[in-house]
């Protein structure tokens, strides 16, 4: 374990450690991987508590993956690629693999709080830094309200098949989408919310049994649409070909977002340096190995031109083999658990994210403020629900959904630039992990995100390139003049 020091000069205080030779300056200037690791933990009055094991970690990062993708995703990407379904997940897995992999390296070697906006601080510079910072607001706010509206949507199926009632249009969808407010969406971003106030041990209990009760319901679904499979479905097994896939593929990307998770709980973690790099690796296998099973099962209990324009597909074909109502209701409430947990996982890595900016200086102080009793920031926690929660309940997301995934694939693909710069400055750097073939593997995970980024449509791009303006207008607005690392280069 590294030794954790004592917090360093506040931000506005004189005597800012300098930057040290060879570090770059203005808007190039990086931040310390030895300082970045001896701040873990400080915040503003008080410090975030080590409470979180392999396990915990784990479930954090299967938490914030498992969801939308499999319950509602899959339904949409088979009419694209037929009962071939099964290799657009592998194709998707094998992209996010490669990202995983320099993932688990930097978490390792660089256990914070700020994922990959810390790793860009400490190899690329603070104005990338900042960009990739800014993108992961993209992966983990903006999709919060994405996933939170999805959850809505699933509560009433669920309402529906127990009490037979849904709640009505004008409260369960936004302006625009035929309602005024999306109440159920609000309400599970405050419910995320109080979980977290409590506390990160508190937040991590609960969010290990949702994904026990999520990892059942998808088990419960391969053991009753099994009877139904039928080999004849896999007969013409890819009818819109390689194309077919790979656009398959680029839909069920979504699915795999998340994994990166655990790399936000880098400051809460008991053994970071041992833990972090295991628990990115194995939520990734467990979470491969389900969806390729979920969809092979599904594809041959169904014929794939059925799934076409159907919403719950997974429940529709519980329904179907087994004859009962009982097991649609079943599942209905294992993806109203699934994508809470999606929601608290997600919302407790923006916070933290947001923490360790904070702390940089680069997004105001409140950010970093820890409760004493608590050990969460709570004034952090209370803002960022706010935000998605009313972005949840007054916005149509769809078009800022595959924002998430432009966000998030430009944030991987700087974590695979990160990589290979760290070994090449800092060879000597003791590493928990090493992502094998560097830099042939974080090369090829550059590649793949780059490429994935640009099967994305125009109107994805617009509103990509419009977040960033904003973002950049924010930092040399704000976060570059009062950047903590900024007072030393005078
Ligand atoms: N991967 C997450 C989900 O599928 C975003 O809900």
């Amino acid at each position: 374990m590294l030794e954790h020091g004592a917090a360093p000069p506040a931000a506005d205080s004189d005597t800012r450690p300098p930057t040290p030779a060879g570090l770059g300056t203005g808007v190039l200037r990086r931040k310390p991987v030895e300082r970045l690791v001896a701040e873990g933990g400080q915040g503003e009055g008080g410090t975030l508590r080590r409470s979180m094991g392999v396990w915990q970690l784990t479930m954090i990062s299967i938490g914030a993956t498992l969801g939308t993708g499999i319950f509602v995703v899959l339904g949409q990407a088979v009419p694209d690629a037929g009962p071939a379904v099964i290799l657009s997940f592998v194709l998707a897995g094998i992209t996010a693999l490669f990202s995983a992999l320099s993932y688990a390296e930097l978490a390792g070697t660089i256990p914070v709080s700020g994922s990959s906006y810390s790793y860009a601080y400490a190899t690329l510079g603070e104005l990338i830094a900042w960009v990739c910072g800014w993108c992961l607001i993209l992966e983990y706010g903006v999709s919060v309200a994405a996933v939170a509206v999805g959850w809505g949507q699933y509560l009433n199926e669920l309402l529906n098949g127990v009490f037979g009632f849904t709640i009505p249009d004008a409260l369960s969808a936004p302006p625009g989408d035929g309602g005024i407010f999306n109440l159920p969406a609000l309400l599970v971003v405050m419910l995320a919310m109080v979980f977290l106030l409590g506390g990160a041990k508190e937040s991590a209990r609960a969010n290990t049994i949702m994904v026990a009760v999520k990892i059942v319901a998808l088990l419960l679904f391969c053991g009753v649409a099994l009877q139904g499979v039928r080999a004849g479905n896999y007969a013409n097994f890819m009818p819109l070909g390689m194309t077919g896939v790979s656009a398959a593929g680029a839909t069920l990307f979504f699915s795999y977002i998340g994994f990166d998770a655990a790399s936000t709980a880098g400051e809460e973690a008991k053994n970071p340096q041992r833990d972090l790099p295991r628990a990115i690796m194995l939520s990734l296998i467990i979470v491969t190995t389900l969806y390729c099973l979920v969809a092979a099962i599904a594809v041959g209990a169904m014929p794939w031109q059925k799934f076409k324009g159907s919403e719950a597909a997974l429940a529709g074909i519980m329904k179907d083999v087994s004859g009962q109502d009982f097991w649609a209701v079943l599942l209905a409430l294992g993806a109203v658990v699934a994508i809470a947990s999606v929601v608290l996982t997600v919302l407790y890595g923006q916070t933290r994210i947001l923490f360790a900016m904070s702390r940089d200086g680069l997004v105001p102080k409140v950010f970093s403020k820890v409760h004493a009793k608590s050990g969460a920031p709570r004034a952090n926690t209370v803002i960022v629900s706010l935000f998605c929660g009313v972005l949840a309940a007054a916005i149509p997301l769809g078009q800022l959904a595959d924002a998430t995934s432009i966000g998030t694939l430009f944030a991987f693909a700087l974590v695979n630039v990160a990589v290979v710069v760290l070994r090449y400055k800092r060879p000597d750097m003791p590493r928990s992990f090493r992502t094998p073939l560097s830099p042939l593997f974080p090369v090829i995970g550059f590649i793949l995100c780059i490429g994935m980024m640009v099967s994305l449509d125009v109107v994805t791009w617009i509103v990509f390139g419009v977040w960033m303006a904003v973002g950049l207008v924010v930092y040399f607005g704000y976060g570059k003049r009062r950047s903590r690392l900024a007072p030393a280069e005078k």
